[in-house]
């Protein structure tokens, strides 16, 4: 891990929302104690079961939360810039990791130690609201993927799964057709699933010869989203529409 400079407010706000509607005069007080570190694509940045002390804010960059044991790994979520991890185990001392955290692509973080971190809960009512909204988002995604890993086939969790990701990470046309920001391999989506990567490798190729999905440098587009979703009518959990 490099530590880099301490930061200043006003890109602390810009780029990470959970910071926008603090108090600025609290944020002064906050920033020194704020490190701006960052880690290279592939390093694990703390281990399920590390005892933690510091919250991570994503700045730049793409962070996989997994959780696994000798034989295998469920990613839990992928986050994006602007979103934050390791909360959980600052709840109390001694609590450790519920998931390691690993750089999908360079990460440039903001980290925060438990005390200070403690601190702005106490001294910023908005905090513990934000903390509980996002904890319910949460929440609401694990949910869902309990649901999807013990209601639905696997061809019909990977288009799921697909559509999740279009969601969160695709940029629309208006002609109904999603490209992936990001690139993710069939090992990674595999992870996500709780399938094997030949599974995964399959059902793409199925995907591709019925021309609902291309790759392009790497990157997946999904060429009839709405015909993806028909596949998998009836299994639609209830979550948020696409706008
Ligand atoms: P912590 O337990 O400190 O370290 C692992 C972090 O992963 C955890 O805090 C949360 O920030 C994050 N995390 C754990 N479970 C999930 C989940 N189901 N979805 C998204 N993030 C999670």
């Amino acid at each position: 891990m490099l530590v880099l400079k301490k930061i200043d407010t006003i890109k602390l706000r810009d780029s990470i929302p959970f910071f926008q509607d603090i108090d600025q005069q609290l944020l002064d007080q906050l920033t020194p104690y704020m490190k701006e570190v960052s880690f290279s694509k592939g390093n694990v940045i703390f281990h399920e079961g590390d005892e933690g002390n510091q919250i991570f804010f994503i700045r730049i960059g793409m962070v996989s939360i997994y959780t696994s044991n000798k034989a295998k790994r469920i990613t839990l979520a992928y986050l994006d810039q602007g979103e934050y991890f390791g909360e959980m185990a600052l709840m109390q001392p001694g609590l450790f990791r519920s998931a390691t955290a690993e750089a999908m692509t360079t990460v440039k973080a903001y980290a925060l130690h438990r005390a200070d971190f403690q601190q702005l809960v106490e001294k910023e009512r908005n905090v513990s609201f934000l903390l509980l909204n996002y904890t319910m988002e949460r929440l609401r995604k694990a949910n869902q993927q309990i649901h999807d890993l013990t209601f639905l086939n696997v061809q019909h969790r990977i288009i799921r799964r697909l559509i999740d990701l279009c969601k969160e990470f695709g940029r629309s046309n208006a002609d109904d057709t999603y490209k992936l920001t990001v690139k993710i391999t069939h090992q990674q989506l595999a992870d996500t699933v709780g399938a094997a990567r030949e599974t995964v490798s399959k059902v793409l190729i199925d995907l591709q010869d019925q021309q609902l999905i291309i790759f392009e440098n790497k990157k997946l587009i999904v060429l009839q989203l709405k015909q993806l979703e028909q596949k998998i009518e009836g299994w639609y959990y209830p979550s948020q529409p696409i706008s």
